[in-house]
């Protein structure tokens, strides 16, 4: 294990002595939390646990869940452990309904929050004077200030340009050359195009390395985006109620997928039916414990994203395998459960077609019915094209399970996404 590598010595300790930081600061942050924040101490009290009951980690399985509901439930600031002018940053993520959930942090907290960003960063091949783009959005959504922050604490030069204005991205990007972009995976797509769209050939810039997250996607995209712009381009992973970005971040030298930062955040994975911890290595809902927030301590919270854990690599910290989905945006059709990760495995295969598509999905009479509209290559014959789209169906259905019907848009049919993309359209209840 290359020690050189790490930013701080934490990452590749033994894992007795991270067990045993775990441990402590896990007894620290159910005590914090229940000393401080009513909701902890009643859901405690419900369940007849005590903040004493923790002997081990594997006592943790004995405490309550925490999910957006409770966060809805108790906003604006219900949820926070500390007084309200201790709190330095509020964040929030806007969700598809209802009220934004809100989270808080002290300026140790975004002292923390910067740290684990640089040992992202540095992770993914990144060092002090490097320039980095930042065009994640900056706001009340975590990536822009986090990622900011971060590459600020690292010693590199920021330049602060958030999503959207596109041409202005390619601008920037020639002429201030940076080494490193932070961005969501299809925004570095659109980005793709617009260079492209100017003449000028994408892997003929500056950039180095990607850090891509925000969002599910694939190693099929990874290695689109790789070709592209001819960079290593590596997966961050992060959430707003957890930190924001730099919960988990993959190394460059393995690119084997997210190497959680269990120094400051407790992973399990349960079956999100039964709500049971699953051992290592099986598939299953994301749960994370915060150990160190002081502003707005997290128990046990559920993310709603399915992976696996998977043991330490270039670092000792465990793994988690890339997202598969999110349980909110998996698609049952005609009873078949399907993520548009799947889908889009298959799709970027497909020479002739383009990395942009949509699914949609309808009822026709009492059936289920999937479209993908995928956009064409620009340049793709046409007899390629439609070979193509046929050969995707087919294996649609034999991969997956599903009869979809495939709509073949031209290049730039596709609504290009600024940050998120929206992959999902439901029209089934309208
Ligand atoms: O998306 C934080 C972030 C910003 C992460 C920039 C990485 C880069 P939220 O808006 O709260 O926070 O959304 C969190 O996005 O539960 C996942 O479903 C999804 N997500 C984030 N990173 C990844 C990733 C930010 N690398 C939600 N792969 C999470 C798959 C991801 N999904």
């Amino acid at each position: 294990m290359g020690t050189s590598h790490a930013f701080e010595p934490i990452e590749v300790a033994s894992r007795d002595e991270i067990s045993a930081l775990q441990l402590q600061r896990l007894k620290w942050t159910l005590r914090h939390a229940y000393d401080n924040v009513a909701h902890t101490r009643a859901a405690f009290d419900a369940r007849g646990v005590h903040p004493d009951d923790l002997k081990s980690l594997d006592d943790l399985a004995k405490f309550p869940f925490t999910s957006k509901l409770d966060l809805r439930d108790n906003y604006p600031f219900g949820l926070f452990a500390v007084p309200r002018d201790q709190v330095a940053r509020i964040h929030a993520s806007s969700g598809t309904t209802g009220k934004p959930t809100v989270v808080g942090y002290t300026r140790r907290d975004i002292e923390t929050w910067s740290t684990l960003v640089a040992r992202s960063i540095n992770a993914a091949g990144g060092r002090p004077g490097d320039l980095v783009h930042v065009a994640y959005g900056y706001g009340l959504f975590t990536g822009g200030l986090g990622a900011h922050y971060g590459a600020e604490r690292l010693g590199c030069t920021v330049i602060p340009m958030s999503g959207g204005a596109t041409e202005r991205q390619v601008q920037l990007i020639q002429d201030f050359k940076p080494g490193i972009i932070m961005v969501t995976p299809s925004y570095m797509l659109a980005i793709a195009d617009e260079f492209r769209r100017e003449g000028l050939d994408p892997r003929d810039c500056s950039l180095r390395i990607g850090i891509h997250g925000a969002e599910p996607w694939t190693d099929e995209m990874r290695r689109e985006i790789e070709q592209t712009f001819g960079i290593d381009a590596v997966d961050i992973y992060g959430l707003s109620e957890v930190m924001g970005p730099g919960v988990a971040q993959e190394c460059v030298e393995s690119k084997d997928g997210p190497t959680i930062w269990e120094d400051h955040f407790y992973p399990e994975i349960i079956n999100p039916e039964t709500g049971e911890v699953v051992p290592d290595g099986e598939f299953g809902e994301l749960v994370f414990t915060s150990l160190t927030k002081e502003a707005m301590p997290v128990i046990r919270y559920r993310t709603r994203d399915l992976t696996r854990l998977l043991p330490g690599t270039s670092r000792s910290m465990r793994r988690f395998d890339r997202i598969r989905g999110r349980s909110d945006d998996m698609m049952i059709i005609r009873g078949v459960n399907v993520f548009p990760t799947q889908v889009e495995e298959l799709i970027l295969t497909e020479a002739p077609l383009a990395p942009h598509y949509r699914l949609e999905i309808r009822r026709d009479g009492r059936m289920d019915s999937l479209t993908v509209v995928v956009e064409s290559a620009p340049g793709a014959a046409e007899d390629a094209i439609a070979g193509s789209a046929k050969h995707l169906g087919k294996r649609i259905k034999d991969q997956i399970g599903i009869s979809a019907r495939i709509e073949v848009a031209a290049p730039g049919a596709v609504e290009r996404s600024q940050g998120k993309a929206k992959r999902v359209y439901d029209y089934r209840n309208q």
